[in-house]
């Protein structure tokens, strides 16, 4: 909760410098002019809007939303970070379900707020659990390689799992646990708006894909969540577990490769 804080008083800080600068200049007021920010607040409106209820209860607002982007043509903090710090701030320090307990660090996400690749995994393990960050412990270096095998930097993704808080003994997550972290996902995604997401073994592409197929059968063949597609691939923990799966990992990662060419974003 204090890192929390301290971003809330970071960006009320920078909105401040900024107010301060733009009255300095002159400027009085908030631009209103369409933008391509304006034009984006709109796209996740009807993003957050296509969500189910329960699963966007603060965000559907449409004045909290505008308000969370600052509806300005110059950016502050880059908006989606804004509305990732939305997203967080609502989670609070969660107890809505029976991980809390056992909880270090609630793992939240990590990257570029506006990335065009998202990877999703399961849950943060125990060293996720002691730093608060996903994928840092051997299965993240492996990711970590497996993006730059990509030709992209760690910090230029979004990193980030289905279930926020590690389940004792790395356990799958159970139903009710998934019930009550999937709205966050949800809403990572729809401010992020990603162009592509790789769900990370089968547990993530069982969540995103809505299907219920192995994930030997399921890798490789892109499905689509909320019209984004989506690449299931093995998870990193398991390609460390059996090495001659990475072929396969690397033909799917090949293909996001390519469809982020072909969509402009690669
Ligand atoms: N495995 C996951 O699925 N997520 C992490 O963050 C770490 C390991």
């Amino acid at each position: 909760m204090e890192d929390l804080a301290g971003e809330l008083r970071a960006l009320a800080a920078g909105i401040r410098t900024h107010l301060e600068a733009r009255a300095r200049a002159g400027l009085v007021g908030v631009s209103r002019a369409p933008s391509p920010r304006g034009q984006r607040v709109e796209q996740v409106q009807a993003n957050v809007a296509a969500l189910p209820a329960e699963a966007v209860q603060p965000l559907t607002d449409p004045a909290a939303l505008e308000e969370s982007f600052a509806a300005d043509s110059e950016p502050i903090l880059p908006h989606a970070g804004h509305g990732l710090t939305l997203v967080r701030a609502e989670l609070g320090d969660c107890q809505r379900c029976k991980l809390a307990k056992g909880r270090r660090h609630i793992v939240f996400g990590t990257g570029n707020p506006e990335a065009h690749l998202m990877f999703v995994g399961e849950g943060p393990g125990a060293d996720e659990d002691m730093q608060g960050e996903p994928f840092v412990g051997a299965a993240g270096q492996l990711l970590t390689k497996m993006i730059q095998a990509m030709q992209l930097a760690r910090d230029e993704v979004y990193i980030c799992n289905v279930i926020k808080c590690r389940p004792p003994g790395n356990r799958d997550p159970e139903p009710d646990e998934v019930a009550a972290c999937e709205p966050f996902l949800k809403k990572q995604i729809a401010v992020v708006q990603p162009r592509v997401i790789v769900a990370l073994g089968k547990f993530a592409a069982h969540v995103l894909t809505g299907e219920r197929t192995p994930i030997t059968r399921l890798r490789g063949n892109l499905k689509h969540y909320q019209g984004i597609p989506v690449m299931p691939t093995y998870h990193p923990a398991y390609l460390l577990r059996d090495e001659s799966r990475k072929r396969e990992a690397w033909h799917d990662l090949k293909e996001v490769m390519a469809l982020l060419k072909h969509m402009g974003a690669g």
